[in-house]
């Protein structure tokens, strides 16, 4: 219930407009968000790189409202690659589509796409393309396989609570691509998606051991400990090393955990998001946890 109503307050644009200009809220969203400016996701990076976490860095933005934005947006991700080879961080682009306009034009969209896998394949790096609500499921997935026929330095999200998530990944899998696999961050309906979490766990755990068994390299994305024990027991018991595949955490999300992983000779990237457009990113986040809405309410009752 609590989700679903955190889930819908992610769209308000009034509710946006409030938080992000409230100075308790600005600060308590840095928890998951690196900051505002390139330069703060970067020395977020660089911790992470120190640590031994490789990054995945995301120029928060979704749903741009003129092709002026989406254009804008492309231009960030090219500088993130300069920036990225420049720094010599082990870090690449997670990106969502529409932020670079998938609903003002596929065109548009994929030739910005296109620009900036080729800038990512000059430089040896990757694009990851997150997915976003069901109705983009079908054309970012679509759109990711056009772009990967002339490189494959791009590779897509799938959602374990999604029905179709077991064909997608069979079909990704033909073609050779490389996934993230996650459970799942927006409000769907039961008619597409499992309502209950049991079955999405389920459903991640299946969609993970065809990933794994694969001989592609993946991302395995979850701060749930049984998933990730899932995973490790997968992996050993298929003779699957620990350089075959990696796993992804959000950051400011169980770092300690991040961490123990490292040591014990995993592969751990750290999605790092940064920018001013953080709030839908924060919501999901909320949304996600009822005692990350508790903490947010709490902190501004003290501050008022
Ligand atoms: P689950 O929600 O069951 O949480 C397991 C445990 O992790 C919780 O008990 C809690 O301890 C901790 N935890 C989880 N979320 C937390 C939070 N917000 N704050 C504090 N603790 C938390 N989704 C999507 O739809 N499209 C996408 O492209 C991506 N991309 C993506 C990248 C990466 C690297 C990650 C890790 C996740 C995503 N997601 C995503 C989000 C994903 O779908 C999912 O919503 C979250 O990862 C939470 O699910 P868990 O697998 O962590 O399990």
């Amino acid at each position: 219930m609590m989700r679903t109503v955190l889930l819908e307050f992610s769209q308000s644009e009034r509710l946006a407009r409030w938080v992000t200009s409230n100075g308790v809220t600005r600060s308590m969203a840095r928890r998951f968000v690196a900051g505002e400016e390139l330069d703060d996701a970067i020395a977020a990076a660089r911790a992470c790189n120190q640590a031994r976490r490789m990054v995945s860095l995301d120029y928060l933005g979704e749903n741009v409202a003129g092709e002026a934005d989406a254009r804008r947006a492309c231009d960030a991700y090219l500088g993130i690659f300069d920036r990225i080879a420049e720094e010599q961080l082990d870090a690449n682009v997670s990106l969502k589509l529409t932020q670079l306009g998938l609903d003002l034009s596929e065109e548009l969209c994929q030739s910005l796409v296109e620009t900036i896998v080729e800038r990512a394949a000059s430089y040896g790096n990757f694009v990851r393309v997150d997915m976003e609500g069901s109705p983009h499921t079908h054309r970012t997935i679509e759109l990711v396989k056009r772009v990967r026929d002339r490189s494959t330095a791009i590779g897509v999200v799938i959602q374990s609570y999604l029905y179709r998530s077991e064909q997608d990944v069979k079909d990704l899998l033909r073609i050779g691509c490389r996934i993230r696999l996650c459970k799942g961050a927006y409000k769907e309906p039961p008619e597409i998606a499992f309502p209950r979490k049991a079955d999405v766990d389920a459903n991640f755990v299946k969609l993970m051991q065809l990933l794994l068994q694969s001989g592609i390299y993946h991302g395995i994305a979850t701060h749930d400990r049984r998933m990730i024990a899932a995973t490790i027991r997968f992996a050993t018991e298929h003779g699957i090393l620990k350089d075959q595949f990696e796993f992804q955490m959000l950051y400011g999300i169980r770092t300690d955990f991040q961490q123990k992983l490292v040591r014990d000779g995993y592969r751990m990237r750290v999605y790092i998001p940064y920018g001013r457009d953080w709030f839908p990113y924060f919501m999901r986040r909320l949304a996600e946890r009822p005692a990350n809405l508790m903490f947010f309410v709490r902190n501004l009752f003290r501050a008022g």
